[in-house]
């Protein structure tokens, strides 16, 4: 596993050494201050090269295009707002997806079951445990966004969500966030249509490397891919875990995300 990651500057594979204690604190401590942590060169920069390359071809002939108009909340309708409310504007998203059954052989495969990340990942999130999906498609996908494409405005459904960058495009692809926008308590919709308008400062900008770990609290941080620019596709691993072993989509969730859906494996 050395090939996969830099073990040298992140010891995920030695928990039990002071230089693990100490980069668990430090990702803890981020998480907590920034809403995320972002690890430069956390998967070796032959193995990024690699995994982008693997992609390549799949991405161009049988990745899952998703094209959508949609408003942050990706509902019709939200309670205790009407309909004109401008934190229901209309955002346009549009990417494209290969599926863990689409990229058996790439490196990111590997890495998302190596047990030492799993735990790693655990952590840093604070949790006693995560577990990989058994889900065969929606373990791990790759996103691809192309000159004037982006993924717009939303809030994760999850608590975190786990990326590793493995091609940035020339221009645009950065990623752009609002910590704590909302809480369990407020929705606080005025917020959400400033940030929507480009009228909230607190909005703030990474521009991630290819081969750095983003771990991001995407609940009630509003985010978005600034729009790329030009011919070099921006290039994602997206890494799903659950705090319970077993995990599956439904057949209609599969098909909603992936526009196909598989028996279980
Ligand atoms: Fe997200």
């Amino acid at each position: 596993m050395t090939q996969l990651v830099d073990l040298q500057t992140y010891p995920i594979d030695r928990p039990q050494t002071e230089a693990y204690a100490a980069l668990v604190a430090d990702c803890r401590a981020r998480l907590a201050v920034d809403g995320m942590f972002d690890l430069p060169g956390f998967m070796r920069p032959d193995m990024v090269e690699k995994a982008a390359k693997d992609v390549g071809p799949a991405m161009a002939s049988e990745s899952f295009r998703h094209a959508r108009s949609h408003n942050i909340y990706f509902r019709d309708s939200v309670d205790g707002l009407s309909p004109d409310h401008p934190a229901l504007a209309k955002v346009e998203t549009v990417n494209h997806t290969l599926c863990a059954d689409q990229l058996q052989d790439n490196p990111v495969i590997a890495l998302y079951e190596w047990q030492p990340f799993v735990d790693f990942l655990a952590a840093t999130m604070g949790k006693d445990a995560l577990y990989p999906m058994e889900d065969p498609m929606a373990r791990v996908n790759v996103q691809a966004s192309r000159d004037g494409e982006a993924l717009n405005w939303h809030f994760d459904r999850s608590e975190f969500t786990t990326t590793i960058l493995l091609q940035a495009p020339q221009q645009g692809g950065e990623l752009e966030y609002r910590k704590d926008l909302r809480s369990a308590d407020d929705p606080n919709f005025d917020g959400v249509a400033a940030v929507l308008r480009g009228q909230d400062p607190m909005v703030r900008k990474i521009a991630l490397r290819p081969g750095a770990l983003n771990v991001f609290r995407g609940v009630n941080t509003l985010h978005r891919v600034v729009p790329v620019k030009g011919p070099v596709e921006r290039l994602v691993a997206i890494f799903a875990f659950f705090d319970r072993p077993g995990v599956m989509m439904t057949a209609k969730e599969q098909q909603g995300f992936y526009g196909r859906s598989v028996a279980a494996a």
